[in-house]
């Protein structure tokens, strides 16, 4: 498989407010984007953004939805779906997101979603996380179990359009983000599962961490924790932290 960059997600939620505050914090990145060579940096903006959004997107700067619906059209009220998403330049897609999934989204879901952004040529950032830990180490079966799900049925050649986003439910909105040295093991796991499963070579399918990042654990979290880049929330929305973050993993 080809060589790819790192990656630097913001997945803002249902942020910001305003339009002109979106424009602010992609005008702010795009400016800063100049030394940023081996990095592509995201942004997933609500669905109202995307479009006029879609123009400041150039070069190492891509956009990406939060989610979508897997059905091609019809009677969905409500719904954007994924066949909608490429005319507005988007390339990645969000899928199984834990707040998606708290909401009633299932493996099976998830792996339909999974399917269709692959097949259509966009990127799916699959999410997978516990929302608790044990002693007994139980929690890496739930996490191989929801990877394997997620990517029943996928075609090998989409395997280059899939990127795992390891978000553990309890690091996403906290204090803190999980310790780099727990990230490193929960990566060399997530490594050997797509080995094992899919006999994906160990660079195959970026692995990416989501989860309290902010600009004092980035570093080492990509570094240490031997993860191709992040998965980011709330900083994602405040533009000068997001561009050291940018700086940081891009310095990796
Ligand atoms: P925070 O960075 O705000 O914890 O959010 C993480 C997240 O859920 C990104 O998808």
């Amino acid at each position: 498989m080809k060589k790819v960059k790192k990656l630097v997600v913001g997945n803002w939620k249902m942020n910001p407010v305003s339009l002109e505050e979106a424009r602010k914090i992609v005008g702010t990145v795009k400016r800063n984007m100049k030394n940023i060579k081996r990095t592509e940096v995201v942004f997933c903006p609500p669905f109202v953004y995307l479009s006029p959004l879609s123009k400041a997107m150039k070069g190492s700067l891509s956009l990406g939805a939060q989610d979508a619906n897997s059905e091609t059209a019809g009677p969905f009220t409500g719904e954007v779906g994924h066949l909608q998403l490429p005319q507005f330049g988007v390339k990645y897609v969000i899928v199984g997101h834990s707040e998606r999934r708290n909401m009633g989204e299932t493996d099976e879901i998830v792996n339909k979603k999974v399917q269709s952004v692959t097949s259509l040529g966009m990127t799916a950032i699959v999410c997978v996380g516990e929302s608790s830990r044990d002693a007994n180490g139980e929690y890496l079966d739930f996490v191989k179990q929801q990877i394997l799900k997620a990517l029943k049925d996928v075609p090998k050649k989409s395997f280059e359009n899939i990127v795992i986003a390891y978000e553990p439910i309890w690091a996403i909105g906290a204090k803190q983000a999980m310790t780099s040295l727990d990230l490193h093991e929960m990566s060399i796991f997530i490594k050997k599962v797509l080995k094992d499963s899919y006999s994906i070579a160990s660079d195959g399918v970026r692995i990416i961490y989501g989860g309290s990042v902010d600009r004092v654990n980035a570093s080492s979290l990509v570094k240490e924790g031997n993860v191709s880049g992040l998965l980011v929330g709330r900083q994602s929305l405040e533009s000068k932290d997001f561009v050291e973050i940018i700086n940081l993993v891009d310095a990796q």
